[in-house]
């Protein structure tokens, strides 16, 4: 079980944890968790979009019965919140990864485990899979240099009780992260990405002249449509895509029967100055046109931030850096706090936007402000 620590009480916000998690957290591990890719301008610009929207509510509608629940993949959701992935959470706490699970399985929110947890994805499952109003349990998958790997990854995850496989295609590579060269961003002794190891990376032959490092070795193995094809047909799980941004992808995902898209730009943390999601999502929902299940993250900190998401189309969303700043504030304590509070903010939104169910939400009560 993970410890039990106390909430500051001045802390009421998203906006409030990461305050508190800056006084908790290195300039290394800040670095990290807090920064993006290069100028930092999709960064800024996906809370930024959020905040561009401006509500148009409805007024004198009964509100009796009201509820946040959804259906996500043929279940119902309590509410449309989920853990994004987020790689070594052992470095914002010593509960790390297990903190996070106790607290989402606690809180009904859906929980996706990235490749490079710091914790083993067993013993990530079991306490989650425990809790019986618990979110769906999902395996984020960066692509590996073999599919012998890559298969062993999928089989173990099924075998764990993981419901569903997020292929990450935003980052062949990673971004410019010109904030964690700065700060000479190393990971601590004793967190590692346990799901692979130093053996699982092909050796590389030596470059030859005109090839280049990076599209020619590194690259060479990064995932193709070709193996978004094999992997579903490796698995019974349905597949997202997670970081689909041109509405060419969304159709071509739609045209395979993927199990669903996320609208996202990993946080800012690849390409800089890729459109904010708030921007890339009406017109990846508008392209798919209802044929799989539209989720989007980026820059939500707010309920309101997640009721314009729902109006414009999501079909739920996504928080990573809310749920790394709770968890450095108070643990699992800090984590179960933001998602209680999320949830807490968007039944009040529904209810000053005149809404029962999250379905009654619609593109109209959302406006660019000026
Ligand atoms: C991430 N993200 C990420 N995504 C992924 O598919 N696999 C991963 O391992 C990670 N790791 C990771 C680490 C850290 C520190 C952050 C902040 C993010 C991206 C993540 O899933 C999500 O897309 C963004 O975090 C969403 O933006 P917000 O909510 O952080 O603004
Ligand atoms: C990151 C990788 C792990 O964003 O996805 O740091």
């Amino acid at each position: 079980m993970p410890s039990l620590e106390p909430i500051p009480p001045q802390v009421v916000t998203v906006n409030d944890h990461e305050l508190a998690a800056r006084t908790r957290l290195d300039d290394n591990a800040w670095a990290y968790f807090a920064g993006g890719a290069g100028d930092e301008l999709t960064l800024h610009a996906n809370r930024a979009a959020w905040n561009a929207l401006s509500l148009v509510p409805r007024v004198l509608r009964p509100l009796t019965g009201g509820h946040t629940r959804v259906e996500l993949l043929g279940r119902t959701l309590p509410h449309p919140i989920l853990v994004a992935p987020v790689a070594f959470q052992r470095m914002a706490h010593a509960d790390g990864e297990l903190a996070t699970a106790y607290a989402a399985a606690a809180q009904g929110a859906g929980l996706v485990l990235s490749t490079q947890s710091s914790t083993p994805m067993e013993d990530v499952a079991r306490p989650f899979l425990q809790e019986r109003a618990r979110g769906p349990l999902w395996f984020q998958l960066y692509w590996q240099h073999d599919r012998g790997f890559v298969r062993s990854l999928v089989q173990r995850a099924e075998a764990a009780g993981y419901e569903a496989l997020v292929l990450t295609v935003d980052a062949p590579t990673s971004g410019a992260r010109d904030r964690e060269r700065r700060a000479a961003f190393k990971l601590p002794p004793g967190v590692s990405a346990v799901h692979l190891t130093d053996l699982d990376s092909p050796a590389h032959a030596p470059l030859r002249a005109g090839e280049s490092a990076l599209f020619d070795r590194l690259l060479a193995h990064a995932p193709t449509w070709a193996d978004v094809e094999w992997l579903a047909a490796q698995t019974r799980l349905p597949v997202l895509l997670k970081g689909v941004l041109h509405a060419g992808d969304a159709r071509q995902a739609a045209h395979l029967g993927l199990g669903g898209i996320i609208v996202s730009n990993h946080g800012g943390r690849t390409l800089d100055t890729a459109v904010a999601t708030a921007r890339a999502l009406p017109e990846i929902v508008a392209a798919t046109e209802g044929r799989l299940p539209v989720l989007v993250d980026g820059g939500i900190r707010r309920g309101t931030d997640v009721l314009k998401a729902m109006a414009l189309g999501a079909s739920a969303v996504l928080v990573g850096r809310p749920v790394v700043f709770g968890l450095a504030t108070a643990g699992a304590a800090g984590v179960a706090h933001v998602l209680r509070l999320l949830r807490d903010e968007l039944e009040i939104a529904m209810a000053l936007c005149g809404a029962t169910d999250l379905r009654q939400l619609e593109p109209g009560l959302v406006r660019p402000a000026n």
